[in-house]
């Protein structure tokens, strides 16, 4: 936060006073959303179909771990920007080690034309860990099972497959949606001959929340606050209407299943979420109008792009930037989308400086913009009122599914750069979590609903579910 209060010329702070009212969700707002939040998430059970709804993916793993899980697994973690190896000794007694390499994800391969692509280059990161891990060879016959983390919504009928429903986070291959994306991952092991099989396939979010339970018994939730947003949590299989005669008769109704929510689509069909003209233009030019309303509004990927069109409003009203030429290379860049990503709000809602100067850098080297202090203090500001927007609107799907599930007490699981990462993200969503709940007084380490940091989710789960689904085959519940 500024240490000083700048005073802006009059239409400037009347710009700065407009956005701070547009951005603001005060707590009668977020109730009613969390309302909402609650039918939307019961009607996903009991069928998750309508594209205006949240799909609440059935994640078939229906044990809790409880720490003793023991076994040292693979794991692929397919996030939105990078991709990681992970190997995985659990130890049991909570305890696990491990050892990871991270792959800058290559930029065209979001978009690529040829699905090859993708799955030829996890398959070589694969090769290139499961090589540098094994100096001395692979013992001959030895087979590592892999937990792919898959952290797109996929529809499946067993914990090893999952049908990608459509991609999100500014993917868009073809050939991929409605395809195994479990079965297409093992082809290319096998055709690459590498000693790896695929035993289960999990969502980052899933992950984050048995990775933390297995450590900590109090958590109840996992989510992503990332280039994505989304939520995990175990409901009870008698809610889950959907899949009515598609288990065993010998499951009892009240046993627990894990549940993928993807409610990054919360509100596809815009009836609570309070968007401004900038998050409708966001969505209309997106290559999925109409998908993943919520997380357009909170995620880190479009973060930079919000912040983007807002300061190109105050610029082209004339109140920003005033003496950036029209025909300059920043009003060039001002006009890229996406030039910007989270990183941008970051540095200027970090900037303790007097005068501003890491904000100063920053402009010059991401826009190529001379900034004035006035409008460094205006952008930061602006910077706090989207970030705080998205911290605010984020506990929403925490608060509803702990409603729902009647949790009071319980710690939440949160993984993902924005919760990592952006400064005053957790306090900002603490703050809204006690004015939703009422936690007004309480010390935010004493709040009974806490999100805490969950280290190494998708990694860790994606072993720890590879492992109770090992025990599930050997009990016969595959
Ligand atoms: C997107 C994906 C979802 C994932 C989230 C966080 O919402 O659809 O599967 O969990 O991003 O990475």
């Amino acid at each position: 936060m500024v240490a000083k209060e700048i005073s802006l010329p009059g239409k400037l702070q009347e710009k700065l006073d407009r956005f701070q009212d547009e951005f603001w969700v005060p707590k009668e707002r977020l109730d009613k959303i969390i309302a909402h939040f609650i039918s939307e998430l019961d009607r996903g059970l009991r069928d998750g179909t309508d594209p205006s709804g949240i799909p609440m993916n059935v994640a078939w793993v229906m044990e809790y771990p409880d720490g003793s899980e023991t076994g040292d697994f693979l794991a692929l973690d397919l996030g939105g920007t990078n991709m990681r190896v992970v190997m995985v000794h659990l130890l049991g007694n909570h305890k696990f080690t491990t050892s990871q390499h991270k792959y800058r994800l290559p930029n065209h391969i979001r978009t690529t034309r040829n699905r090859d692509d993708l799955f030829v280059f996890m398959a070589n990161c694969l090769d290139k860990f499961v090589k540098e891990t094994n100096p001395d060879g692979v013992p001959a016959g030895k087979i590592f099972p892999l937990g792919f983390t898959f952290s797109y919504p996929v529809t499946q009928s067993r914990i090893d497959k999952g049908i990608l429903q459509r991609w999100t986070k500014g993917f868009d291959i073809p050939g991929v949606e409605g395809e195994d994306a479990a079965d297409l991952m093992n082809k290319e092991i096998a055709r690459q001959k590498l000693p790896i099989k695929i035993v289960s396939l999990i969502n980052d979010t899933s992950g984050t929340l048995v990775a933390s339970r297995y450590t900590d018994p109090l958590t109840e939730m996992g989510c992503i606050f990332g280039t994505g947003v989304n939520g995990a949590y175990y409901d009870r299989v008698e809610n889950i209407t959907k899949i009515n005669g598609q288990l065993e008769d010998d499951i009892p109704q009240k046993s627990k299943m894990l549940i993928n929510c993807e409610y990054g689509s919360f509100d596809n069909g815009h009836k609570v979420l309070p968007r401004t003209k900038f998050d409708i233009e966001i969505d209309d030019e997106s290559p999925r109008p109409g998908q993943q309303a919520f997380e357009k509004m909170t995620s880190g990927y479009y973060l930079g792009e919000l912040m983007r069109k807002a300061m190109l409003e105050g610029y082209d009203e004339g109140h920003l930037f005033i003496d950036l030429a029209k025909d300059s290379e920043g009003a060039k860049n001002l006009h890229t989308a996406y030039i910007l990503d989270t990183s941008f709000l970051s540095t200027l809602e970090s900037d303790e400086t007097a005068d501003l100067s890491d904000t100063e850098k920053e402009f010059t080297e991401k826009l190529s913009i001379a900034t004035t202090l006035e409008e460094r203090y205006f952008s930061k500001k602006l910077a706090s009122f989207i970030g705080t927007r998205a911290a605010r609107l984020s506990i929403c799907g925490i608060s509803a599914v702990c409603k729902k599930m009647d949790y009071k007490h319980c710690h939440i699981a949160a993984d993902g750069s924005v919760f990592m990462k952006y400064p005053y993200f957790p306090e900002r969503a603490a703050q809204a979590l006690s004015d939703v709940w009422g936690y007004e007084g309480i010390k935010m380490e004493d709040h009974p609903i806490q999100i805490v940091r969950a280290e190494d989710g998708s990694g860790v789960g994606a072993a720890v579910i590879a492992a109770l689904s090992a025990k599930r085959v050997t009990k016969g519940l595959s």
